[in-house]
């Protein structure tokens, strides 16, 4: 049997986090996808509500991080905000600049500045190019020479992302899942961003590995003062990461906080419902019996025809007529520390203190929180 370790009480994030300046604003931003039908003659018969007038800030040198289960829009989220799709509506201001709808010329600055790591090592690496021709891309699309040259700038960062800068030469297949994403990590500080979108970077990976990558982001986040939102399906993994959390839910933000607030007083109960599906175990020594598991009832509606009111309410176990007219806001209610907002109209009581010391992490994960070393995934 796995043994089971428990996390212990998250490090105190490196400044800059909350507190700086925004560095990404977004304003109800919006993606509807239509939908087609009919025959002969195919025309729109409804939207995906992929993402539905979503307010995020992300700080300088911040790392934040977007949860929900699959399909709530998370990926699409992070891609317009990289600007690789084209809001249906909403706002995204970067650096105090309106970028929502920036053409290739006024995006050319910005580009370099907001990279994206993505979910998959093995299709997100070009296999007939070597290393130092992925590493080296960015910078040369954008023509930067770096100082003593491109080569030595790629040899740079593949010691700074823990490879051999021996290994300039190989290719992607000559590597582990872990080394790849560790290369797409090289490739996105190529152009030394302010802002990184990483899309579930460790998903894909082996769980001892993930620590490892987890650990990796963290040092380049920490070290490299560059803001990170990091999407995961995971909270785990994004507690480990993250100083301020969002949760998601069909398209809306419905929870969004500090790590603190999110993790010990949660009170949207899909936050509960989430939290509690964090495996757990008895804590050592400790009285408590078995935490009840919270067990969520039913499939995620369809996007296309999202629920009236709290779009959460057919899962919700607290849901009341009015849960069905009138759509909770995304404010701080009363009970919340600051900068903590929940949208919902019965809130669960903010009693959660203990919950922090419920979980629990695979070993590989909560050896991070030692500093294990992260070499060689
Ligand atoms: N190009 C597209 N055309 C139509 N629908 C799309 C498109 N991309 C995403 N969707 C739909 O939008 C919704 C949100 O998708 P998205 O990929 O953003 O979710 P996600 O939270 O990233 O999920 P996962 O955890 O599975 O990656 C889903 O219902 C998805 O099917
Ligand atoms: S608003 Fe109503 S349905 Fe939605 S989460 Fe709160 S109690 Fe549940
Ligand atoms: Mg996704």
């Amino acid at each position: 049997m796995k043994e089971d370790l428990v996390l212990p009480a998250p490090r105190e994030a490196a400044e800059p986090g909350p507190d700086g300046d925004p560095l990404l604003v977004v304003k109800g931003l919006t993606k509807h996808f239509p939908v087609k039908g009919g025959f002969p003659i195919r025309r729109t018969v409804g939207q995906v509500q992929a993402v539905d007038g979503i307010d995020l800030t992300v700080h300088v040198g911040e790392s934040f991080g977007l949860v929900g289960e699959s399909g709530c829009g998370k990926s699409t989220t992070g891609r317009l905000i990289t600007r690789l799709m084209e809001p249906t509506a909403g706002t995204i201001s970067y650096r105090g600049r309106d970028i929502t709808h920036a053409g290739r010329k006024q995006l050319a600055p910005i580009r370099s500045e907001i990279q994206m790591i993505f979910q998959d090592p093995y299709s997100s690496l070009n296999p007939r190019q070597t290393v130092g021709k992925i590493i080296s891309g960015p910078m040369e699309i954008n023509g930067i020479q770096p100082e003593g040259g491109r080569e030595k700038r790629v040899r740079e960062l593949l010691e700074i992302v823990g490879l051999n800068p021996e290994h300039y030469n190989r290719f992607p297949h000559e590597f582990s899942g872990g080394q790849r994403q560790r290369i797409g990590v090289a490739r996105a500080l190529a152009l030394e961003p302010k802002l990184i979108v990483a899309d579930e970077p460790v998903s894909a990976l082996d769980v001892s590995i993930q620590a490892q990558v987890v650990n990796l982001l963290q040092k380049v986040q920490r070290e490299l003062g560059i803001a990170f939102l990091f999407i995961a399906h995971d909270l785990a993994v994004v507690r480990h990461f993250s100083q301020r959390v969002a949760v998601m839910y069909l398209g809306k933000v419905i929870e969004v906080g500090d790590r603190e607030s999110i993790y010990t007083r949660p009170r949207h109960p899909y936050t509960h419902a989430l939290l509690s599906a964090v495996p757990e175990v008895n804590v050592a020594g400790a009285e408590a019996g078995p935490r009840e598991r919270i067990r969520l009832a039913g499939d995620v509606p369809s996007p296309i025809s999202p629920p009236s009111g709290c779009r959460f309410r057919t899962r919700c176990w607290k849901a009341q007529e009015k849960c069905a007219t009138e759509e909770p806001p995304l404010v701080r209610i009363s009970g919340n520390h600051e900068g903590h907002l929940t949208a919902c109209h019965f809130p669960e009581d903010p009693t959660l203190e203990a919950r922090g010391e419920d979980i629990v992490l695979d070993p590989a994960l909560a050896a991070l929180e030692e500093g294990h070393d992260d070499q060689g995934a």
